[in-house]
C-alpha cells in the first residue's frame, strides 16, 4: 500500500515537474511564439532508430535501447519520456547532433547529487580520474530498479559485485593505483560477506560501512570509516560490543581522540574480518596486540602459553583469554579479569584446579626487570654467570687441549715430510714397516 502511495505521489511530482518544465517558458514568452514550440519528441519518435541493437556508433558501440528492459525500469514504469531525461534533444530536429549532452539527474534526484558531490568518486572524477563511479556505474542507464528490488544493482545482496566491477577489477585496480586493492575479494571471504552471499539481509554489504552517495576516502575525518568514527559505524549492528568497547581503556583512549587507540579494523581487519573462534585470526590477533604492547608481547612470548600460540595452537590462553578483548582495562581497576581479586577466577576458566597460589605465577615475569620479581631476576643473573662461567672453562679446557693435540700430530706428522716423492704413492703392501721409523725420533 505503502508503495502504491508513493508511486502516485511520485508520478504526480513528476508530471508537476514535466509539467512545469513546458509550461514556464510558455508562461514567460508570448503565447503565440509558444504555439510555434514544437512538442517535445514521443518516445517512439527516438526508438525508430535507437530500438535497433545494431545503431551503432561509427566507433562501433552500441547506440541500441532495450524497449523491454526500459518499460520495466522505474523511469519506464513512471511512464516518462526519452527526453525527461535527454533534454537537449526535446524539441530538437532529427537526425539530431552527433554529441549530446551528459544526462543530468540532479533535475530530479537533488539529494543524491549534492550528496554524490561530496564524495571521493566526484572529487576523483573531478582530478580526472574518469575511472572513478558516476550515476550510471552504480545504478545503470535505461534499466534502472528501486533499490529494494531484488534485481536492482544497488539491491544489499548485488551491492558487493556492482562496486566490485571497479574494486575487484585487478587490472583497473593497479592502473588506477586504487587504495586497498581487490577489496572484493577480500570481502568475499569474509564472515560478513560470506552471511551475505547466504542471504543474510542484515549482514553488511558495502554501503552499510560506507554510505552509498557519500563515500569518502579512508582517511577524511568526515568518513564513516575514519579512526574515530569507526567504532560508531561497527556499532550500528555490534552494538553490544561497542558498549563493551566504549568501557575499556581504549575506548577511553578513543573518545580522547587519542590515536594510540586501536579501532575495530586494526584488530580484525576491514574487508576479511573472520569469526571470532577462527584459530588463525586468534594467533595473529596476540602479534596485533603486540605492535603497539611490544614489551608485554616480550614476556608473554616467554611464558608457556606464549610459546605453544607461537607455534599457532590457540588452545591456550592469547592475550584476550586474560584480558577480555573489547574491556580491557588496567588491573587496578576492579571490573578487571587481571586485578588481584579476580585473578584466580580468570585462571580457573582453563585451569580447573586453580588457587591462589597458583595465580601468582606471573605472565608477565620479566627477566630484566629485578624490581617486578627479584627472585626471578637473581635466578636469571646467576643462571647466566654461571652458563657464562660454564663456557669459559670448556673454552679454555678445549683451547689448551687442541694446541696439544695439534702438537702431537705435527710430531707425528714431522718424518713423513723428509721422505722421498715417491712415498706420496699408495702405500705398498707392507706400509706397516715404516712406522717403527716414526717411533725412532
Ligand atoms: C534518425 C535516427 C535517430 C533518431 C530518430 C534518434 N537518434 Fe539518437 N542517435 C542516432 C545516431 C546515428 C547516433 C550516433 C551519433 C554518432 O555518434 O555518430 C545517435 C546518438 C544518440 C545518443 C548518444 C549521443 C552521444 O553523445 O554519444 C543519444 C543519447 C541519443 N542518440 C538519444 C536520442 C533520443 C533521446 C532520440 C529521440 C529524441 C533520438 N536519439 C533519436 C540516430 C538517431
Ligand atoms: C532516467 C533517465 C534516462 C531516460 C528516461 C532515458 N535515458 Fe538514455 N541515457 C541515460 C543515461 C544516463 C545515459 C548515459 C550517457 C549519459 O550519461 O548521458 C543514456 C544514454 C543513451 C544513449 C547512448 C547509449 C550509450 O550506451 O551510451 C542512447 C542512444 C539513449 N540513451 C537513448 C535513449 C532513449 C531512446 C530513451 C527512451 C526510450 C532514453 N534514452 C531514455 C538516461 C536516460
Ligand atoms: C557508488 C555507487 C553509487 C553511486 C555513484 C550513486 N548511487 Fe544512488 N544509490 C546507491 C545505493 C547503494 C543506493 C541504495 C540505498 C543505500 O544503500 O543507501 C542508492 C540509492 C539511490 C536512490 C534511492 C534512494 C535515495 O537516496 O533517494 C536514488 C534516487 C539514487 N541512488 C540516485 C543516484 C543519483 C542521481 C546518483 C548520481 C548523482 C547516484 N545515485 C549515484 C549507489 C550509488
Ligand atoms: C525527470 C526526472 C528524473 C530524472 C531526470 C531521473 N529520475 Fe530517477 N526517478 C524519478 C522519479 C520520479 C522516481 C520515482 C521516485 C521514487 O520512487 O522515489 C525515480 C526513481 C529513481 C530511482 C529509484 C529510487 C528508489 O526508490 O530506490 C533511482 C535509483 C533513480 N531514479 C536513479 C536515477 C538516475 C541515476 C538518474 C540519472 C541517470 C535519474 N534517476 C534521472 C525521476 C527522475
Ligand atoms: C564491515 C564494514 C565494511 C564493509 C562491509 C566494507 N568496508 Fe570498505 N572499509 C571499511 C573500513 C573500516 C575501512 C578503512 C580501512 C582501514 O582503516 O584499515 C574501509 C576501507 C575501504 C577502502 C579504502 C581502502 C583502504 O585500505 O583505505 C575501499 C576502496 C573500500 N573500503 C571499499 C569497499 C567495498 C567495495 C566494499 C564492498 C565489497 C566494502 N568496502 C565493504 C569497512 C567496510
Ligand atoms: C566505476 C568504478 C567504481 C565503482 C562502481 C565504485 N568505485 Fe569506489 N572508487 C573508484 C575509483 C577509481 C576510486 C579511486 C579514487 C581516488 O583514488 O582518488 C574509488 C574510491 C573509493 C573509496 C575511497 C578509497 C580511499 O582512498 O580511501 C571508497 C571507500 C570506495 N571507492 C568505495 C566504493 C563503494 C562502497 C562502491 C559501491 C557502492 C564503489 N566504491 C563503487 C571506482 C569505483
Ligand atoms: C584490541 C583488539 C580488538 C579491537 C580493537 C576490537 N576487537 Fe573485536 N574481538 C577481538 C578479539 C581478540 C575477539 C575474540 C574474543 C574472544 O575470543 O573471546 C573479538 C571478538 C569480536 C566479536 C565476536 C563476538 C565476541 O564477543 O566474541 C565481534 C562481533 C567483534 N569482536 C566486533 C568488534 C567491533 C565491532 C569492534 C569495534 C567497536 C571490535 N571488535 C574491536 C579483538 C578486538
Ligand atoms: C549492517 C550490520 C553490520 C555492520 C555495520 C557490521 N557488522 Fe559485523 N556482523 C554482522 C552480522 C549480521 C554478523 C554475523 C554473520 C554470521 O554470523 O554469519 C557479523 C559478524 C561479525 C564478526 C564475527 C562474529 C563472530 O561471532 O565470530 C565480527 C568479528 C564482526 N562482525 C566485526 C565487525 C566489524 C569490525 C565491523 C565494522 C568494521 C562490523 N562487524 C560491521 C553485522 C554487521
Ligand atoms: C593500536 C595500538 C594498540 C593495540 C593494537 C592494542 N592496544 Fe592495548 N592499549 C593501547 C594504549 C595506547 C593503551 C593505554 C596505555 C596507557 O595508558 O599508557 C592501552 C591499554 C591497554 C590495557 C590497560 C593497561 C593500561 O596501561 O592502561 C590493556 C590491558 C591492554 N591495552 C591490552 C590490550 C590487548 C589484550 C590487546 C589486543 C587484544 C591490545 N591491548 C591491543 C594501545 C593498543
Ligand atoms: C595468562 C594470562 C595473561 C596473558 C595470556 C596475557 N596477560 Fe597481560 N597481564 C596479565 C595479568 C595478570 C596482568 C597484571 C599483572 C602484571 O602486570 O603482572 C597483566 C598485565 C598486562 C598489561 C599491563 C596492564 C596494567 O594493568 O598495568 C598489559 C598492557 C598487558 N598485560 C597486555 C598483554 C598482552 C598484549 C598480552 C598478549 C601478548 C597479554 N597481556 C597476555 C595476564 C595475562
Ligand atoms: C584460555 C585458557 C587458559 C587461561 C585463561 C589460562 N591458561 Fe594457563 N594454560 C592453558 C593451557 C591449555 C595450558 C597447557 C597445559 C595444560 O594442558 O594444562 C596452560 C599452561 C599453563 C602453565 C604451564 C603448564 C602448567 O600447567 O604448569 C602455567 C604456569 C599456566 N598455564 C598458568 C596460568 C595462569 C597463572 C593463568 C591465569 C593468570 C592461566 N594460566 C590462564 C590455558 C589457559
Amino acid at each position: 500500500m505503502r508503495d502504491v502511495i508513493r508511486a502516485a505521489t511520485a508520478v504526480a511530482a513528476l508530471s508537476l515537474l514535466v509539467g512545469l518544465g513546458r509550461l514556464a517558458p510558455a508562461a514567460l514568452e508570448a503565447q503565440d511564439q509558444a504555439a510555434a514550440t514544437p512538442a517535445p519528441h514521443a518516445n517512439d519518435d527516438c526508438m525508430m532508430c535507437h530500438s535497433d541493437p545494431e545503431t551503432t556508433r561509427a566507433d562501433g558501440t552500441s547506440l541500441g535501447v532495450d524497449a523491454a528492459k526500459f518499460e520495466a525500469s522505474v523511469h519506464g514504469q513512471l511512464g516518462m519520456a526519452c527526453v525527461d531525461c535527454h533534454a537537449d534533444v526535446a524539441t530538437a530536429e532529427l537526425p539530431h547532433a552527433e554529441k549530446l549532452a551528459r544526462v543530468d539527474c540532479s533535475t530530479c534526484h537533488a539529494d543524491a547529487s549534492a550528496a554524490f558531490a561530496k564524495s571521493i568518486h566526484f572529487e576523483a572524477r573531478e582530478h580526472g580520474k574518469g575511472e572513478a563511479a558516476t550515476c550510471v556505474s552504480c545504478h545503470g542507464m535505461h534499466d534502472i530498479l528501486p533499490s529494494s528490488d531484488p534485481a536492482s544493482r544497488t539491491y544489499a545482496l548485488n551491492l558487493p559485485n556492482t562496486c566490485g566491477s571497479c574494486h575487484g577489477n585487478d587490472t583497473l585496480i593497479t592502473r588506477t593505483n586504487m587504495q586497498g586493492g581487490n577489496v572484493a575479494s577480500q570481502y568475499a571471504d569474509s564472515i560478513h560477506g560470506r552471511a551475505l552471499k547466504a542471504g543474510l539481509i542484515v549482514a553488511p554489504s558495502c554501503s552499510a560501512c560506507h554510505g552509498a552517495h557519500d563515500i569518502l576516502a579512508s582517511t577524511d575525518p568526515e568518513g564513516k570509516v575514519f579512526r574515530f568514527n569507526q567504532v560508531a559505524t561497527c556499532g550500528t549492528c555490534h552494538e553490544g560490543i561497542k558498549h563493551q568497547f566504549d568501557k575499556g581503556r581504549h575506548g577511553q583512549l578513543l573518545a580522547a581522540q587519542d590515536d594510540r587507540a586501536p579501532v575495530c579494523a586494526d584488530c580484525h581487519s576491514a574487508h576479511g574480518i573472520q569469526a571470532a573462534d577462527t584459530p588463525q585470526w586468534r594467533v595473529d590477533v596476540i602479534r596485533e596486540c603486540g605492535t603497539c604492547h611490544v614489551e608485554k608481547l616480550t614476556t608473554y612470548r616467554d611464558t608457556f602459553h606464549g610459546q605453544v600460540t607461537n607455534l599457532g595452537f590457540a588452545r591456550v590462553a592469547t592475550c584476550a583469554d586474560c584480558h577480555g578483548a573489547h574491556a580491557v582495562l588496567p588491573q587496578s581497576d576492579p571490573a578487571s579479569p587481571t586485578h588481584p581479586t579476580n585473578r584466580v577466577a580468570m585462571c580457573q576458566q582453563c585451569h580447573a584446579g586453580a588457587n591462589e597460589n597458583f595465580a601468582q605465577y606471573d605472565p608477565h615475569a620479566d627477566l630484566h626487570d629485578r624490581s617486578r620479581n627479584a627472585p626471578l631476576y637473581y635466578t636469571a643473573r646467576f643462571m647466566g654467570v654461571l652458563l657464562i662461567g660454564v663456557f669459559t672453562f670448556f673454552g679454555v679446557h678445549t683451547t689448551l687441549w687442541f694446541q696439544r693435540a695439534w702438537r702431537e700430530a705435527a710430531a707425528s706428522r714431522t718424518p713423513r715430510q723428509t721422505l722421498p716423492a715417491e712415498s706420496v704413492l699408495p702405500p705398498p703392501p707392507h706400509a706397516g714397516d715404516e712406522e717403527p721409523k716414526g717411533g725412532e725420533r
